[in-house]
């Protein structure tokens, strides 16, 4: 059987996830790319094959040939359209956050819930990353003991111009709040954020640094460096009371010249993470055939929501912030 996909939003993600899905994955035919910009859509399905275009969501959404919709539209769009699967019985992957308003979230989670079935997949597509993957097996089987710290680092090249300064929490720090939460098994319980003070906070992509503790009594540190200039760098150790797991970037070679040890880092996230997003995407479509969810759900959406939310305040405040979430319904 091959599942119709209407892709929305084809920019740098979008035109990444037509790639992946028109070249690398089997089963699958992309039937519409529609962004509100129809000549870059068009300039997608030429070089993909799909079907057809369109700038309308609700309407791709809705059309009865397409079987899934993969979401990759700016933040704002996210809750609105993954709502509007929903209401169409349709599964849906949608790009992180889930949205940037942890309200927002519960309408998506109770909008879920009332179907009874799980429908929403969140591009949290470090689950599928092999090293986060290492990481989850050595604490499953006992090889490093019991967790008690996790370091995480998110460095990009430079932040976008369109980037406020609360952006390093609510829109890149929800993947390292998705992966620790993932990887430990925990909630957190609460958040401080802290500012260098030399950084200029009126500057996009001030780098902020935060230290969280979970429900289960570990420390979990993340610092988001938007313009940390040298290379799109993830770094990540998971320590517990009997050794660590390392994450090392995939890197194909190391140039030795000069007296030198050269590796190169990727200008963004695309190669770094390439293999995950693969592995991601032909797991949200086996879930779709099987009906076995996998992958972040809609209710991880919104416990990374509600984390960047505290973060946001404590930034704000100086202090740190207790986390609350509401009791998990069942379907999750
Ligand atoms: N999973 C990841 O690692 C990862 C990495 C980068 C970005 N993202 C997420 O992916 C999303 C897209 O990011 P991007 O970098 O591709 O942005 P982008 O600006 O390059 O692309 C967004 C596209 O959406 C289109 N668009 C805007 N509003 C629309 C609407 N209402 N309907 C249809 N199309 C619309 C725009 O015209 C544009 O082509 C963001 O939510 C971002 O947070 C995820």
């Amino acid at each position: 059987m091959t599942l119709r996909v209407g892709l929305i939003g084809a920019g740098i993600m979008g035109a990444d996830h037509a790639r992946i899905l028109s070249q690398q994955i089997a089963g699958v035919s992309l039937h519409f790319i529609c962004d509100r910009d129809t000549a870059r859509a068009r300039q997608i399905a030429d070089d993909t094959g799909a079907a057809h275009v369109s700038d309308d969501p609700l309407a791709v959404i809705n059309d009865r040939q397409v079987d899934a919709v993969l979401i990759a539209s700016p933040d704002q769009t996210h809750a609105p359209l993954t709502k509007a699967c929903i209401a169409a019985g349709k599964p849906v992957l949608c790009e992180k956050p889930l949205s940037q308003d942890s309200a927002e979230c519960l309408d998506v989670i109770a909008a879920e819930v009332k179907t009874g079935k799980r429908l929403v997949q969140i591009g949290f597509m470090r689950r599928f990353d092999l090293g986060y993957v290492d990481m989850k097996k050595a604490l499953g089987n006992g090889s490093i003991g019991p967790a008690l710290m996790m370091h995480n680092f998110h460095r990009n090249v430079s932040a976008p111009p369109s980037f406020t300064g609360q952006m390093a929490i609510t829109n890149s720090a929800p993947h390292e709040f998705d992966i620790a939460r993932y990887v430990l098994g925990e909630e957190f319980e609460s958040i401080s954020v802290f500012r260098p003070k030399l950084a200029d906070p009126t500057k996009v992509g001030a780098p902020v640094f935060m230290v969280l503790t979970t429900c289960g009594g570990q420390i979990v540190n993340v610092e988001i460096n938007n313009n940390a200039a040298y290379g799109y760098d993830v770094r990540g150790e998971l320590v517990g009371e009997k050794g660590s797991v390392f994450l090392r970037s995939p890197v194909a070679s190391e140039l030795n010249v000069n007296l030198q040890s050269v590796i190169s880092y990727p200008a963004d996230w695309r190669p770094r993470f390439a293999e995950a997003y693969r592995l991601q995407n032909a797991a949200w479509l086996k879930s779709i055939e099987t009906g076995k969810p996998v992958g972040a759900s809609a209710w991880d959406g919104y416990a990374s929501t509600l984390v960047a939310e505290a973060g946001v305040t404590s930034l704000e405040s100086g202090s740190a912030v207790r986390i609350i979430p509401i009791a998990k319904p069942a379907l999750y």
